[in-house]
């Protein structure tokens, strides 16, 4: 048996019952990697002894960030804000050898390679509106009238940028020249906490919530960038879905509460590749 390409995501691990999940993980070789496509938790100490304990099974770990991990929350004591939380993050993966979106971006050779895996940083910037709303000021109070307004907007701090939509711009930028610095020849798995492609929010039961899960500027990138498969979660609507042939995976857990609805113990590791 070969080794697999794995990915995971939204782990919550403050949630005791996914503490049991993530004890479950187990690579099924030895040369099995694991995608985490963010949402591990929010308390930096949860954070780390996660990624440990998986870095320490699967033969390499490759990390994005999300939402909740971007957070500066009142229960950890790691008290750092925006780009330097994220920066700290980027720190401790690499002192873990767990790969970041700072990093060269690895090539998966086993079965169903050699592609190129890039975890992505790129956040969200209001682009995906609600419905009837044209400015983000607009889609903003649609959500706040709705009662359906993402945590992010009091615990995810943009520091040293103005607002949330400029980080994105900034990582939209940088992140942008690496993939066009990428080998031509070799497809890609790109990775994000927030899916490139608007469609798979239409599902969402709050249709407000969708200015917090991406940007309409990532919208041809999964054609731009040969991928073979695009890594998502945050949404907490784990399936698979095509957009222009691609291949998009939804691989998230979820809270204990989503998981149980669907039925069973969950299996949230998900073979993407091989
Ligand atoms: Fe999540
Ligand atoms: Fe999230």
């Amino acid at each position: 048996m070969t080794g697999g390409l794995y990915a995971v995501s939204d782990l919550h691990v403050s949630y005791a019952e996914n503490r049991a999940v993530v004890d479950g993980l187990r690579p099924q070789t030895a040369d099995d990697w694991l995608i985490v496509a963010g949402d591990v938790g929010e308390v930096f100490a949860d954070i780390e002894r996660t990624l440990r304990l998986l870095r320490d099974r699967f033969a390499r770990v490759v990390w994005a960030p999300g939402n909740h991990e971007l957070w500066t929350h009142p229960n950890d004591p790691v008290t750092l804000r925006g780009v330097a939380r994220y920066d700290a993050l980027v720190a401790m993966c690499r002192e873990l050898g767990v790969l970041t979106p700072e990093d060269d971006y690895p090539v998966w050779r086993g079965a169903g390679g050699p592609v190129t895996v890039a975890p992505l940083f790129l956040l969200y910037d209001y682009s995906f509106r609600a419905p009837g709303t044209t400015t983000k000021e607009e889609s903003l109070r649609a959500a706040y009238d709705a009662g359906v307004v993402c945590t992010d907007e009091m615990l995810l701090h943009p520091d040293p940028y103005p607002d949330r939509e400029s980080w994105c711009a900034a990582r939209l930028a940088a992140t942008g020249r690496r993939l066009e610095a990428t080998d031509p020849a070799l497809p890609t798995v790109l990775v994000t906490h927030w899916p490139l492609v608007r469609q798979p929010t239409d599902v969402l039961w709050f249709p407000e919530f969708a200015q917090w899960c991406g940007t309409d500027r990532t919208a041809d990138w999964h054609v731009r960038h040969r991928a073979a498969v695009a890594v998502y979660g945050h949404l907490h609507i784990p399936r698979t879905t095509h957009y222009d042939g691609v291949r998009f995976e939804e691989v998230s857990l979820g809270y204990p509460r989503e998981w149980r609805r669907r039925g069973g113990a969950p299996a949230p590791m998900k073979r993407i590749l091989g």
